[in-house]
């Protein structure tokens, strides 16, 4: 019999909760008419627990459940299943819960060495499809394979036992070799002050992998990949262990370590060639693109003043703070370059998004999600659920916005119209989660017109918990 989730805990409950099923549902009701030139997969995930969990519980930490709407001619059918971690499997025969993934301390006695060891992860965070494989990640550990239209599990992938350490939830592929490029930090273990990279090519092979040192052990969620650079934005979320036995928290805001960039040559750089590059405090979860040109690089973010959702070492909240889209200039032309920030647009934005084709390259469109204000979240004062898609034209500075009222939005997906469709031309997809009704539905919208609304509504009959990030895959 499985306990009942706590109340208090908001990550536990409406719209975070987890759902308690699998499930198909065929042919879902559409309102508007689906575009016929979209045919493929929306993929979304997020953390989804199981089971009553133990401990304080972190939204970080819970079960990974994939969610998949398939789209081909019109029609629309979904399907969701949990990803079968080490973690699952054996709480699925325990019945209980009995790791904690957020604390090796407060694991049941016959899994104390399970966080140690445990290589698999939660597969809660994003997927990518690449190399003909679909893989669900997680950034602490590494990436988990499933099946791409049955979502049923495969297992943990280690590139045939080439990637030693974790997977960024953010790697990015290049649009014109298929290259995928990606990291893991603390890669050499536990607070390590360090990060790898590695490169795959377009068949799934891991090609090289660079060992980085870095100015002190970070917590680095997302990074840029240009045509000719890979940026490691080194913010000061620090990692300690002398600070965790002392007491204090694992994970901390630590301004005085400042922000370093690692700038490392894309083709044939090495370890010895990567320059480091310091700018004003800030921090960043995630870049919208980034480009280079002559020397110069180019990166648009998602800023923060501090980090939220981290402490100060003392244990002290560090101060609420939200992000806004940024652009920075680093000149490495210069004898001593220091990267500059400006901010470029006026409205609260995350989860940006460019056009895939423009990856790594001078780019004119972005998406995101936003908020208006009128969808008030208690998580803290003052703060707001994203209820808002938006358009952010980086040629005229325009901004182009759609709010869904009362409705949360999951981080829009953009799919370009055709392959030779020009920049932009296409569409955004997001997860939208009413709270009047509590159910979800797949938003379509032409992607240059998002204030003129959706051009279909998919509508399910329950709840896709709001969870972290999504990916496409084209229909073959
Ligand atoms: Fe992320």
């Amino acid at each position: 019999m499985s306990a009942p989730m706590s109340a208090s805990n908001p990550f536990l409950n409406f719209p975070y909760g987890s759902i308690q099923m699998e499930c198909e549902a065929h042919d879902l009701i559409v309102e508007g008419e689906v575009p016929a030139g979209l045919n493929g997969t929306l993929y979304r995930a997020g953390p989804n627990q199981r089971f009553a969990p133990r401990g304080d519980y972190h939204l970080f930490a819970g079960d990974g459940m994939v969610h998949a709407f398939h789209i081909r001619d019109g029609k629309v059918d979904y399907r969701n299943r949990w990803v079968r971690t080490a973690k699952w499997n054996i709480e699925d025969k325990e019945g209980r819960a009995v790791i904690n993934a957020m604390n090796p301390f407060d694991c049941d006695p016959a899994y104390s060495d399970f966080v140690l060891t445990d290589r698999e992860g939660l597969a809660n965070t994003a997927t990518v499809w690449h190399g003909g494989r679909l893989l669900v990640m997680e950034e602490g550990h590494r990436p988990y394979e499933i099946d791409p239209v049955t979502l049923e599990s495969i297992g943990s992938w280690d590139f045939r036992g080439k990637l030693q350490t974790a997977m960024t939830a953010h790697p990015k592929i290049d649009p014109d070799t298929g290259e995928m490029v990606f990291f893991a930090y603390m890669a050499t273990g536990p607070f390590a002050a360090d990060v790898m990279v590695h490169k795959v090519n377009a068949a799934g092979i891991l090609t090289e992998s660079i060992h980085i040192p870095t100015p002190y052990s970070s917590m680095v969620h997302d990074f840029v990949v240009t045509e000719n650079y890979i940026l490691l934005p080194i913010m000061p979320i620090t990692g300690s262990l002398e600070r965790a036995m002392e007491g204090g928290p694992p994970f901390a805001w630590e301004p005085d370590k400042g922000v370093h960039l690692g700038i490392l040559p894309r083709h044939g750089g090495g370890t010895e060639d990567v320059r480091w590059v310091e700018m004003d405090l800030c921090f960043v979860f995630h870049f919208m693109n980034g480009f280079d040109r002559d020397g110069v690089i180019t990166v648009d973010a998602c800023q923060f003043d501090n980090a939220p959702l981290f402490p100060l070492p003392s244990g002290e909240a560090s101060g609420r703070a939200q992000p806004f889209l940024h652009r920075w200039t680093i000149d490495l032309n210069a004898a001593e370059p220091r990267a500059t920030s400006e901010s470029i647009d006026e409205f609260e934005s995350e989860f940006p998004q460019c056009d895939p084709r423009y990856a790594g390259r001078d780019y004119r469109h972005g998406w995101y999600a936003s908020c208006d204000g009128e969808l008030k979240s208690p998580l803290a004062e003052n703060d707001n659920y994203y209820n808002v898609v938006g358009h952010f034209d980086h040629e005229t500075g325009e901004v182009q916005r759609y709010s869904c009222g009362q409705a949360m939005t999951s981080e829009p997906i953009f799919v370009p119209a055709a392959a030779d469709a020009a920049e932009g031309e296409g569409y955004l997809l997001a997860v939208v989660t009413s709270f009047e009704t509590r159910t979800s539905s797949l938003y379509i919208f032409d992607a240059l017109q998002l204030a003129a609304g959706p051009l279909a509504r998919v509508h399910l009959s329950h709840r896709v918990p709001a969870g972290f990030h999504g990916g496409w895959r084209p229909a073959s």
